[in-house]
């Protein structure tokens, strides 16, 4: 018989400054915290939640909130970290959707499961990662994920995605289009290896290892080159309200690529597995056109990294939307390349 828990307490008129990694004070109309899936499912039973849209929210690092919410927000808490199965080369590692991402990836790092090293210090939560398929320094969830289990909001069942079920791709899953709004994903396993094969291809980590000696990085190593990469270029959301990148690398077709290369000699590129497109990174789009360190009033674009827009304090969800629409617009007519936003605009 599944154990019963009792609603939580709906608190109304939230400030939603705390639970977005752009600091953006705008107002939620009711809120609620989830320690246990249950609450949630004892919540929705006693419907009287019904009449509003439920907005689920993890750490808050992948959102521009230009609007008071007319919305129960439902801060997911799950937490928990679990080790479910192990063989001789690998272990199946299960964390709840509200554990602190940078935390679990710690955990890993130093029971020394290795495949995630590579994602330190990336904001958020277990729960958020799977939604956009997070990556950084040549290594993303998809390639370590073994699977999900979420909440499917009209059956209210809990249901298991495997890799292929979540249709990842480059920041995009199945949850932000088909799946959208029809789950809360409530854990995540993933398959970690007992033995470490490190990915240091990225240029920069190779410096930060060739700097401090080191010929044959650990998994400890790595991840603390790339908490190193980070902390250099990317500004803390607790000292600078920032969502990470808030555009996508740029695709282009193959043809279009040489143009772009003809016109702009020099200009770095990168093949996409599997595909005879080309990506471009859109912060060298943003600095090339001018905007680096821009500033106007308290928002921003950040002074090391082009990619990134920044709150100094006061902006408006809606002066820095309004920010990315002049980079968008400017990027397009100097190269002719439309860029797409990464963060989930509200
Ligand atoms: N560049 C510039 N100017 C800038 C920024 C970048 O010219 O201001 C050019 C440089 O040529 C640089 C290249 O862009 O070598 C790549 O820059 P960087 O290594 O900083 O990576 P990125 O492509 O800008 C992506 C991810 C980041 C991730 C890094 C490292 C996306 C949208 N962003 O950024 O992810 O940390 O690679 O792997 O794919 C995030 O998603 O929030 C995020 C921070």
């Amino acid at each position: 018989m599944p154990f019963s828990k009792s609603a939580p307490p709906v608190f109304e008129h939230v400030s939603m400054r705390p639970y977005n990694t752009f600091g953006l004070d705008v107002e939620a109309r009711y809120f609620v915290e989830i320690n246990h899936l249950q609450e949630y499912i004892q919540l929705l039973n006693e419907g009287k939640y019904a009449h509003v849209k439920h907005f689920f929210v993890g750490g808050g690092s992948n959102l521009l909130l230009t609007q008071n919410l007319d919305a129960l927000v439902v801060k997911i808490q799950l937490e928990g970290i679990e080790v479910v199965d192990e063989n001789d080369t690998h272990i199946w590692v299960n964390a709840g959707a509200g554990v602190v991402w940078h935390d679990f990836v710690q955990y890993t790092v130093d029971h020394h499961w290795a495949g995630i090293e590579n994602l330190s210090l990336i904001p958020g939560t277990v729960g958020a990662a799977p939604m956009q398929n997070i990556g950084a320094y040549g290594v993303e969830i998809k390639d370590t994920f073994d699977h999900l289990e979420a909440l499917n909001l009209s059956s209210l069942t809990v249901e298991r995605f495997d890799a292929e079920a979540c249709q990842f791709g480059y920041r995009e899953s199945y949850f932000k289009h088909a799946g959208k709004g029809q789950y809360l994903i409530a854990s995540v396993c993933f398959k970690l290896a007992k033995k470490h094969s490190p990915k240091i291809a990225y240029g920069a980590i190779q410096d930060v290892l060739a700097a401090k000696g080191i010929e044959n990085p650990g998994i400890r190593d790595v991840a603390d080159a790339v908490i190193s990469i980070r902390q250099s270029k990317l500004p803390d959301p607790k000292e600078i309200g920032n969502s990470g990148s808030f555009f996508k690398n740029p695709t282009v077709s193959a043809t279009e690529a040489i143009r772009l290369q003809e016109s702009f000699p020099g200009i770095p590129h990168y093949s996409v597995p599997g595909s005879t497109d080309i990506k471009f990174p859109a912060g060298w789009f943003i600095e090339q056109a001018g905007w680096k360190g821009y500033r106007s009033g308290d928002a921003g674009v950040h002074k090391n990294q082009a990619l990134v827009l920044v709150n100094y304090g006061q902006a408006t969800g809606l002066q820095i939307k309004e920010l990315s629409e002049q980079i968008k617009a400017s990027v397009l007519a100097k190269f002719g390349v439309p860029l797409e936003t990464e963060v989930n605009i509200i």
